[in-house]
């Protein structure tokens, strides 16, 4: 059997659409109708109007979104453990917690939190929107979680206070990344731009020639004269950034970033997924209908540049 012949011929006989994240593995993004950041995946997901089911190639929180904005369609998502633990560092206690503690202080997280959080939040950002989300609110101080590097990056470019909930949330692969690695690379590509995550963390930001999202970072690489980047993401990347730029090259600031959850979404699995339609993500309500004010807030400010 030829596995991606028959993904597309289910596809097409279920009226079923692949959308899938920059990190996932080459051989996934090559069948999906459509690869992006987390911005770009729920919109689309919205947009898709004639498709009954998506296959959501990614992880949890991002499948959570698109089946929130999308009651009445059927979101898979292939492999039940792609869950990002930066998600799982945020639970409604904590959140409880700390709105006891600034009961007048608005609280925004990121999309990277579970559909429970994001019922107790104003509103919802991704990274490619944090800084215009925090400008749009009126309040001079913000509760922000999970992760305090994308916490502090708002707060260096807002000149607001940023209170990170929790204290320490992070994601594990963007951790992965240091100057030092950097500096080796630099040496041997000294013309190479280095474009970082704002997971990563302030010492990568600060040497970095662009900071952004990972589909913002695809449009900085294909609109600079630039010829050589250093990538401070997770490694699936690589892959877009090649294929849309043939003539450019593409170094990632360290071997091992790589997401293991993300790499969890197979072709085997997503053929399984798609002929015997599992998993589906259901968020029942009122979680669902909270969750969904606060991401359509989010769609309300006005989209960032390259996004
Ligand atoms: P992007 O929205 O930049 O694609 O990031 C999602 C993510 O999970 C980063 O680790
Ligand atoms: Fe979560 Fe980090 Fe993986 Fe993104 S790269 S899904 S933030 S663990």
């Amino acid at each position: 059997m030829d596995i991606v012949n028959e993904i597309l011929r289910i596809k097409k006989e279920k009226k079923a659409i692949i959308l899938a994240h920059n990190y996932q593995r080459p051989e996934v993004q090559d069948i999906a109708d459509y690869v992006g950041d987390s911005i770009e995946l729920s919109r689309k997901a919205m947009e898709e109007k004639d498709a009954e089911i998506i296959v959501f190639a990614a992880v949890d929180f991002m499948a959570e979104s698109a089946a929130i904005l999308n009651p009445d369609k059927k979101v898979l998502l292939p492999s039940l453990g792609a869950r990002c633990p930066m998600a799982q560092m945020l639970t409604v206690e904590e959140i409880k917690r700390w709105r006891t503690l600034y009961p007048l202080v608005p609280l925004v997280l990121y999309v990277n939190t579970l559909a429970a959080a994001k019922a107790y939040c104003d509103i919802c950002c991704t990274s490619a929107n944090a800084v215009e989300v925090i400008e749009s609110i009126e309040a001079e101080t913000v509760l922000f979680g999970p992760d305090r590097n994308l916490a502090e990056y708002v707060q260096e470019k807002t000149g607001k206070t940023i209170i990170p909930i929790p204290e320490r949330g992070f994601c594990p692969t963007h951790l992965l990344f240091h100057p030092e690695d950097v500096h080796v690379l630099r040496a041997q590509h000294p013309d190479a731009l280095l474009m970082v995550h704002p997971e990563c963390t302030a010492e990568m930001r600060r040497i970095a020639d662009f900071v952004g999202s990972t589909s913002q970072m695809c449009k900085y690489a294909s609109s600079s004269p630039a010829k050589s980047f250093i990538v401070a993401t997770e490694e699936g990347l690589l892959h877009r950034l090649k294929k849309d730029n043939p003539d450019k090259h593409f170094y990632i600031a360290y071997e091992g970033a790589v997401c293991p959850n993300m790499k969890l979404n197979t072709l085997e699995r997503i053929y399984i997924s798609l002929k015997e339609e599992k998993h589906a993500v259901k968020v029942p309500d009122p979680i669902a209908s909270k969750a969904r004010k606060a991401l359509e807030r989010m769609f309300e400010i006005k989209n960032p540049v390259g996004t």
